[in-house]
């Protein structure tokens, strides 16, 4: 092993948490090295989610990165719900005095992180391979790696782990110590990527009575549009035909045909982890928890999530303050748990489980119903949506 490295902040992972709590610790003049185990243009080029809470895309803009966001993101003042071949708007303006959200994608969040983080001459290692973090419950963490096929140590006075759902940082925590909580649904996602300009400008969420189905977009030429599957359905089934057919007939003809770019399916799952913290191990983002996308809450729970770990991070390292960083998981899984809520419950309003009675169906959709025609159930919709605000 080579000499060692040495780091105020370890983190593991190059996705929007770990970039991000790297940026803002450096706006903190504190110093961090982000180990990924992935190279930089697959990062940059991994299509995941794209809806831009208000309280993230101003953090984004306060911390310096976003001004491709403003300029090229798509603010949407609306969504709509679609049901019984009906489109419904939700003003989320109007229901959230003036809150919006922003249509920008993950990958685009991703790139602009990278971007500032090696412009400020930022420590990023792509491709980084075994990635092992040692020693957490000490004062003295280290994270073990192998760059180049040379081993490597980085000794660390705090790990952040950042490595989404498959990482290591969560399994690195002793069994016992950490509680699960855990649901999956009957049903999966399969989602196109399509040329092709969205049939409308802002997202439609749809419950038909074959199942789920949404259209959203990353700009006005490019649709991205999703459908309720099995979960465990193999894409081989689906034709590019079958797709625009069974899309067409869920969101009421609004979905524009186009060469599709991209199509996959993705499971759906609720997940929460506490403690998200271990001695001197920080999780965040998608390695503490992941949502179904139904509610639009993964990359917003992430940029939560760091944002308060930095904040913690930054009031022990340069005043000596622990107070935030012993509250860091219980603050942040108050904020994650209401997003949790969210996104169950706009999970359950919008597919077929499969196992409803007739009363199970009616109910539900009397539940849209009551909502749509409700503006006190709508405000709750919307404020959720455009986010809920962040605690201190
Ligand atoms: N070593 C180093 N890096 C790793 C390792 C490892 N052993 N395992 C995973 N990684 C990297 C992944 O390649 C990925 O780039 O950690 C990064 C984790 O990024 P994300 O999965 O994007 O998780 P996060 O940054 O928390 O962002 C959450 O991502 O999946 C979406 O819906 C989710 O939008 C949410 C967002
Ligand atoms: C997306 O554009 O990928 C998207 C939008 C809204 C969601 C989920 C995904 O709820």
């Amino acid at each position: 092993m080579t000499a060692a490295l040495r780091t105020q902040v370890g983190i593991v992972g190059a996705g929007p948490s770990g970039l991000l709590l790297s940026h803002l610790l450096h706006l903190e003049g504190i110093e961090s090295v982000v180990l990924e185990d992935r190279t930089r243009s697959y990062v940059e080029e991994r299509i995941r989610a794209g809806v831009i809470e208000h309280g993230a895309a101003a953090l984004l803009e306060d911390a310096g990165v976003g001004a491709r966001l403003r300029r090229e993101g798509l603010r949407h003042t609306g969504v709509n719900l679609h049901f019984h071949g009906v489109n419904h708007r939700i003003d989320l303006v109007d229901l959230t005095d003036g809150k919006a959200v922003t249509v920008y994608g993950q990958h685009e969040v991703v790139k602009d992180l990278i971007a500032a983080r090696l412009a400020a001459g930022g420590d990023v290692r792509f491709d980084v391979k075994g990635v092992a973090i040692h020693d957490f419950k000490g004062t003295a963490p280290e994270l073990h790696f192998v760059e180049q096929g040379q081993p490597k140590k980085l000794v660390c006075d705090f790990v952040a782990g950042c490595d989404g759902f498959h990482g290591i940082s969560r399994p690195t925590v002793p069994a016992g110590e950490l509680r699960f909580f855990d649901r999956q649904y009957p049903f999966g996602w399969l989602g196109i990527l399509a040329k092709a300009p969205p049939a409308c400008d802002e997202l439609i969420y749809a419950r038909h009575a074959d199942g789920f189905a949404l259209l959203s977009m990353r700009s006005p030429e490019i649709s991205r549009l999703y459908l309720q599957c099995e979960p465990d359905d193999d894409i081989a089934n689906w034709s590019d035909a079958r797709i625009w057919a069974e899309l067409k007939r869920r969101l009421g003809g609004l979905a524009t045909e186009g060469p599709m770019l991209q199509k996959g399916i993705t499971a759906m799952r609720s997940f929460v982890t506490e403690p998200m913290q271990s001695g001197r191990l920080f999780l965040a983002g998608d390695a503490a928890h992941i949502v179904p996308p139904t509610g639009a809450k993964g990359m917003n729970l992430a940029i939560g999530d760091v944002r308060l770990l930095a904040r913690a991070l930054e009031a022990q390292i340069k005043r000596g303050d622990g107070t935030k960083l012993d509250t860091y998981s219980t603050t942040a899984l108050r904020r994650i748990w209401k997003a949790q809520r969210f996104s169950w419950w706009m999970t359950s309003l919008l597919h077929k489980f499969g196992d409803e009675t007739p009363f199970d169906e009616r109910r539900q959709f009397a539940d849209l119903e009551y909502l749509v025609s409700s503006r006190a159930a709508l405000a709750s919709l919307a404020e959720n949506y455009v986010g809920l605000p962040y605690d201190d």
